[in-house]
């Protein structure tokens, strides 16, 4: 579990500290104050590896480079290793070798690590596979330094270099799918249950018949049933639903093949998992927006039964917020925010408060907007205000008089919007006055 973080003359902000909860995190803020990139950061303080050096099909997580290269940079972190005790460290760039300190010797070892980028691409760390250690005095062989997965690669597998050779290291969604899919066991049912519970119904139903593509394509292909059809071969699904089986996958592979290893070595499974999610809503529909929260918490359970979980989540989105009401505990729970302030980007922890329903959300703090409506709308409802506060000086160009203001309203706001009642009473009130 990633306890802390501590960036200086690093990223957009000149520094940076977070203390992270144990359970869920969420970051939200204006595109391009470092969500994405403070993410980046976390994935590797805990596996000390940058996503893009692992794999360069990446469309994300490059190295981190220091804002100013003349002043110091520093990324602090504390982290709760295996043997759950708090280990810290400060690394420090080092600007000749373009790179940043690390401690000598074994990593620690922070768990079970999935990252899923934004971009449909996943990163995993796995402590039975990519912890290489020391017994007595032997080195064990060194393992690989991680996984990363393009948005492809997840589908089509994942290749790495082992021992100079590129070696297939997952065979990807559409052939492990299709194996358990035939195998009938317990993956199949996990997967099918998983990603019951990250799609609501009716996009999807339930797993359907493997299919073939082409004749020219020998390949089985998974098909989900949906409420108008009886087999769409997953290719042929839906951004929103690909995305939520992509992560189902990644979920699934990271956990069964981290059981695998550590059966093989003789060691227990782990007990630690984080999280982290760059735009936990990508592709996803307001009706999906508002459970995938809960969901990523339930397939977690449904897999990791015995672990403890901390998610970290960066979101655009207010239906994420208001679906998190009902779960949030200050206790394990709490909410960062970006802000930019006199040209200075800055991340703080903001008091947990619930705002009810999205209009609530987009207009507090944390969303920043002024209303829910169309810019065009929200321009006439100020000009209406400031008229019926007699403000005439703060009425814009071409909204002077009530006529303007009122043709504007109609051409802009619902019939049913609520602002109609004050106007139209506001102008009642006026015309008994002359
Ligand atoms: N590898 C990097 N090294 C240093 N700064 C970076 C790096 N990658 C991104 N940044 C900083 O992060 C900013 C982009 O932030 P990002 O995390 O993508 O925003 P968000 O996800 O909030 O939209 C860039 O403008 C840059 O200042
Ligand atoms: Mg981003």
């Amino acid at each position: 579990m990633l306890e802390y973080l501590h960036l200086v003359n690093v990223g957009p902000a000149p520094e940076m500290e977070m203390e992270l909860a144990p359970r869920l995190n969420l970051i939200t803020g204006d595109n391009g104050l470092g969500k994405s990139f403070l993410l980046d950061l976390m994935w590797w303080a805990l596996t000390r590896r940058w996503p893009h050096d692992l794999n360069p099909r990446l469309t994300s997580g490059y190295p981190a480079r220091p804002t100013d290269p003349r002043s110091r940079a520093t990324i602090g972190f504390r982290l709760t290793s295996k043997s759950r005790q708090g280990v810290a460290y400060e690394s420090h760039y080092v600007a000749r070798d373009e790179a940043w300190t690390g401690k000598a010797g074994r990593p620690w070892n922070p768990g079970l690590i999935v990252y899923a980028h934004s971009d449909g691409g996943f990163s995993v760390w796995d402590p039975a596979r990519n912890y290489w250690k020391q017994k007595g005095r032997v080195d064990v062989q060194e393992r690989l330094p991680g996984y990363v997965f393009s948005a492809n690669d997840v589908w089509d597998g994942l290749a790495m270099p082992v021992d100079g050779k590129p070696t297939l290291v997952c065979s990807g969604l559409l052939r492990d799918w299709a194996i358990w899919i035939r195998e009938n066991g317990e993956n199949a049912q996990h997967m099918a249950s998983v990603l019951a519970g990250l799609v609501p119904a009716p996009e999807y139903i339930a797993p359907g018949p493997l299919m073939r593509l082409s004749v020219n394509d020998a390949r089985d292909i998974p098909s989900i049933r949906t409420a108008y059809s009886k087999g769409v071969p997953i290719v042929h699904a839906s951004a929103g639903i690909r995305r939520a089986a992509g992560l189902a996958y990644m979920l699934m592979w990271s956990w069964t093949e981290h059981v695998l290893a550590a059966r093989q070595l003789g060691e227990d499974c782990t007990t630690q998992v984080v999280m982290l999610f760059d735009e936990l809503e990508s592709h996803l529909h307001p009706r999906w927006q508002r459970s995938i929260l809960r969901s990523v918490f339930n397939a977690a359970r449904v897999l990791l039964p015995q672990a403890t979980i901390q998610i970290v989540a960066a979101t655009h989105s207010p239906l994420v917020l208001a679906s998190a009401e009902p779960e949030f505990d200050e206790t394990m729970d709490k909410i960062f925010h970006f802000d930019l302030m006199n040209g200075l980007v800055g991340l703080r922890e903001v008091p947990w408060a619930k705002q009810g329903d999205v209009v609530n959300w987009l207009v507090s703090d944390i969303f920043g907007l002024q209303q829910g409506r169309s810019i065009e709308a929200e321009r006439a409802i100020e000009a209406a205000e400031a008229y019926m506060r007699n403000d005439h000086g703060a009425l814009p160009i071409g909204l002077q008089t009530r006529d303007d203001i009122h043709r504007e309203l109609v051409r802009v706001l619902a019939g049913h919007d609520l602002f109609w009642p004050r106007w139209v009473v506001s102008g009642e009130r006026q015309e008994e006055k002359s």
